[in-house]
């Protein structure tokens, strides 16, 4: 049920208000284009080398993934106001939350985005077979969400996060000074750091220390997925286990393969959207082991969430923290054209993926 939005002092610009019908008609097109799109490469399995693209090749962190994507996204001076406006409010999780199984039953939850976010942790600590104990590292570890939910799960676990966001690191070490009852003790390290440019084996990351890796929204930043792989392999106890979770394609679209080659590049330059096949070709340094699709309608859900959060927000924000129009735009047209990539199909082409792999006994 959609819940009406008060108007703004900005009702008469041309940006689409939340629940607005011109927001309704934007995202109407942008669906029946991505749909289109989805259709045209319906059964595609061809690598994405074909197109230019390879996992196999570069760095983790190419340069404009750490100047634009980091250093300017998500490290906005004030970016940090506008994530606490929209994410939700018990773990500010900067990823999709988990509603159900398929679109009907996404769609039908009624449950809060701060529940939908426990229930995708509860899904990953299911399917990486995270246990009390476990020495866990949450990696790209965005505001400490994960973190936050194991450690109060799990009283004798430990966790290394790494993340080198100024402004997300930031929160985390607020959250340890002041004492939030779940990052108290010696349970939780903090890196801020590219996990590139971490020294394996070293002090740090000593190795065969970790007996679970879990990554959430993270792999969509990463370029060379191969020489990841190769940097985490040594880190796990034999028999240890890592899942990511990230956003995927069914099919291989090559327009969704390099974010810079869309719109999508001004929200996350440099990332990728990587198919659903890509991540058990690298079955080298670690054993692929498993993999699940999460129906898109998840991220709808939770994308729309965000989106009437930030318009209940967007008086607070306007103009202390988005300064300008333009800038305002930008936002209102992330949520829109986000929700529009996951809709088509009913969330059946484009999802998020989980993919578990493991380190030989
Ligand atoms: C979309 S956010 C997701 C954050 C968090 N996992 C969540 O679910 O809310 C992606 C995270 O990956 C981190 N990241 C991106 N590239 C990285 C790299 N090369 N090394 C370590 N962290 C990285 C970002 O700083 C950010 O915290």
């Amino acid at each position: 049920m959609q819940t009406p939005i008060q108007q703004t002092p900005l009702s008469s610009s041309d940006i689409f208000q939340y629940n607005s019908e011109a927001m309704h008609k934007f995202e109407k097109q942008m669906a029946r284009f991505f749909g289109r799109e989805y259709q045209r490469w319906r059964g595609n399995k061809t690598a994405p080398e074909a197109y230019g693209v390879s996992s196999f090749e570069g760095n983790i962190a190419t340069e404009v993934t750490r100047k634009k994507a980091i250093g300017e996204c998500y490290d906005d001076e004030h970016g940090y106001a506008i994530y606490r406006a929209f994410l939700d409010r018990d773990y500010m999780a900067y990823t999709t939350g988990y509603y159900g199984a398929d679109a009907e039953e996404a769609m039908a939850s009624t449950v809060s985005l701060e529940k939908s976010q426990e229930q995708k942790y509860d899904l990953i600590i299911e399917r990486a077979q995270i246990e009390d104990g476990h020495h866990v590292l949450d990696l790209g570890c965005g505001f400490g969400g994960l973190s936050k939910y194991l450690l109060n799960k799990f009283p004798n676990l430990t966790i290394t996060g790494i993340n080198p966001s100024e402004v997300q690191t930031g929160h985390i070490k607020r959250l340890i000074r002041y004492h939030d009852r779940n990052f108290e003790g010696e349970r939780f390290r903090l890196i801020q750091k590219y996990i590139d440019d971490i020294d394996i084996g070293g002090e740090e990351l000593p190795l065969n220390s970790v007996d679970r890796i879990v990554s959430i929204g993270f792999i969509e930043h990463v370029t060379n997925l191969d020489l990841l792989f190769q940097k985490l392999a040594p880190i796990l106890r034999p028999g240890g286990k890592c899942l990511h979770h990230c956003i995927v394609s069914i099919d291989t679209i090559p327009r969704l393969l390099a974010a810079d080659d869309t719109r999508i590049g001004d929200y996350f330059p440099g990332g990728h959207i990587w198919p659903f096949d890509e991540l058990p070709r690298h079955n080298t340094h670690l054993r692929f082991a498993e993999r699940w699709f999460l129906n898109g309608m998840n991220y709808w859900r939770t994308l729309d969430e965000w989106h009437k959060r930030f318009w209940r927000g967007v008086d607070e924000l306007y103009p202390r923290s988005i300064q300008n129009v333009e800038q305002l735009r930008y936002w209102a047209s992330y949520f829109s054209l986000c929700k529009a990539m996951f809709i088509p199909n009913e969330g059946n082409s484009y999802g998020n993926g989980h993919f578990l792999f493991e380190r030989a006994r």
